[in-house]
């Protein structure tokens, strides 16, 4: 039998002795002679966007925001051109390529089931960020419900905008003796009023396309009503429908006293203009809120109900649209890939409270969660928009920023511009582009299967034909 010590059996002795220097020269080794782990590398991801330049200002804050809080930097690459005219495509060609960015600007709406479409793994290409909405919050709120494609959240919202507004120059209107006006009667009689008199009336913009068909958009919720205005976004309405004549001979009216170089004008252009005096009106969402308080500093906005003395541009809901809220979701898209993770952190940062905070007083825009006081926005346009919303009888979300396929959405752009260059003589082609993308629209919708909104709670209710 071997020795033992004090009871222990030798061997036992020897095994533990053995053990313990293998310990102690492995903590030796550890400490004096592995090479250092080598720097984690700086943690980064890409976001695509579209808010550049004079846009530039809520965007850069949020980052900076997010990369002080984190220590994650934020590489924006911002592909310039409102609306996303230009940034849709580049975003598009690296989904198909299958080399997206971590994250991206999108609409919430139909916008973003194009990308699905162009991706090559479809939907499963991208992070599903249902749990995101749910952990913030947003999820809970009217615009994170609306958000949703058919239940699911893919797209988390930063802001809600407002598309159906009109800018207007006090100063012109006071000279010429014109009244605001409340309606499209009124609208109309006013530009044609300071067209005879050398005035440009409408101030719209054709170098980034977007603003002319913007502008027809809101006539089409004027006259259509937003029951109608929601079956042209599901491509349900009768492409005969008598609305989109209607909507169309009012446009031309208007387009006829657009001033003379407004091919060559961008909307940051378009609102200089209305600033300077240089135009009365100018339609648009209320990111010409967000760029008038941050490029033209000292130039005092007011609402229609509110106009003071030293008002300089009055904001109004565009004439006969008073009870409507014509959404526009700025949102985040979340492409699956190795950094995904950064990816969704950054978006749920966006889509949170504190983000939204961050971003919306520049923007122009308000924030999604009811609880966040009016007092965060520096401007009274942005306060007031706060009350409409609450106020507001109808929602629909904006035809020209996200409530379109991007298909049907680029014939309509284009086809807008075509038909205010060309007037009557383009009539008959905005007609068939109207009719293909009312077609187009309905058939992509029924080939996805998708609708706004989640089976408990369609968006406004309405539940189209292909809703299960
Ligand atoms: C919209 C976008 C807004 C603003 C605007 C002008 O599509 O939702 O946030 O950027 O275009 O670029």
């Amino acid at each position: 039998m071997a020795q033992s010590y004090r009871g222990v059996p030798r061997p036992l002795i020897i095994g533990g002795a053995i053990l313990a220097i293998i310990i102690i020269l492995g903590v030796v080794y550890l400490a004096f002679f592995r090479a250092p782990p080598a720097p984690a590398a700086p943690k980064e991801i890409t976001f695509y966007t579209w808010w550049a330049g004079l846009e530039e200002p809520a965007i850069k804050a949020l980052v900076e925001s997010y990369t002080t809080k984190t220590g994650i930097k934020v590489i924006r690459t911002a592909v310039p051109g409102g609306a996303g005219v230009n940034a849709k495509f580049a975003i598009v060609a690296l989904i198909m390529a299958g080399k997206p960015p971590e994250a991206f600007q999108v609409h919430c709406g139909p916008e973003m089931i194009s990308y699905f479409l162009a991706a090559p793994g479809k939907e499963a290409d991208f992070v599903d960020l249902t749990s995101i909405g749910r952990e913030t919050g947003v999820i809970e709120t009217a615009v994170g419900q609306v958000c949703m494609l058919s239940g699911k959240l893919y797209t988390t919202p930063v802001n809600l905008h407002r598309a159906n507004l009109i800018f207007m120059n006090k100063e012109i209107l006071d000279k010429n003796g014109i009244k605001p006006p409340t309606t499209l009667d009124e609208l109309i009689s006013a530009s044609k009023a300071l067209h005879a008199k050398g005035i440009p009336a409408m101030v719209q913009a054709g170098a980034d396309l977007f603003t002319v068909l913007h502008l027809w958009e809101q006539i089409l919720l004027a006259v259509a009503g937003p029951l109608k205005f929601i079956e042209f976004m599901y491509g349900t309405l009768d492409p005969g429908d008598p609305s989109i004549k209607k909507a169309t001979e009012i446009f031309l009216e208007l387009a006829v006293t657009f001033p003379p170089d407004w091919p060559a004008l961008d909307w940051t252009g378009a609102v200089d203009r209305v600033v300077r005096g240089l135009g009365a009106f100018h339609v648009d969402g209320d990111w010409a809120v967000g760029l008038i308080y941050t490029a033209h500093p000292g130039v005092e906005m007011c609402p229609i109900d509110a106009i003071t003395p030293t008002c300089k541009i009055i904001v109004a809901p565009f004439p006969g649209t008073g009870d409507v809220y014509n959404m526009v979701i700025d949102a985040v898209g979340v492409p699956k890939g190795p950094a995904q993770n950064l990816g969704i952190d950054f978006a749920k940062y966006f889509t949170s409270r504190e983000g939204q905070k961050v971003f919306n007083p520049l923007k122009g825009s308000i924030a999604v969660y009811p609880d966040i006081p009016p007092d965060i926005y520096p401007t009274v346009i942005q306060k007031w928009e706060v009350e409409q919303y609450r106020k507001s009888k109808y929602q629909v979300f904006s035809l020209t920023h996200g409530a379109l396929f991007s298909e049907v959405w680029q014939k309509l752009l284009t086809g807008a511009v075509i038909l205010a260059q060309y007037k009557a003589t383009a009539l008959d082609s905005w007609y068939s582009t109207v009719r293909e993308s009312l077609i187009l629209e309905r058939k992509l919708w029924e080939q996805t299967g998708y609708y706004l909104g989640s089976p408990e709670k369609p968006f406004a209710g309405y539940r189209p034909p292909w809703a299960k």
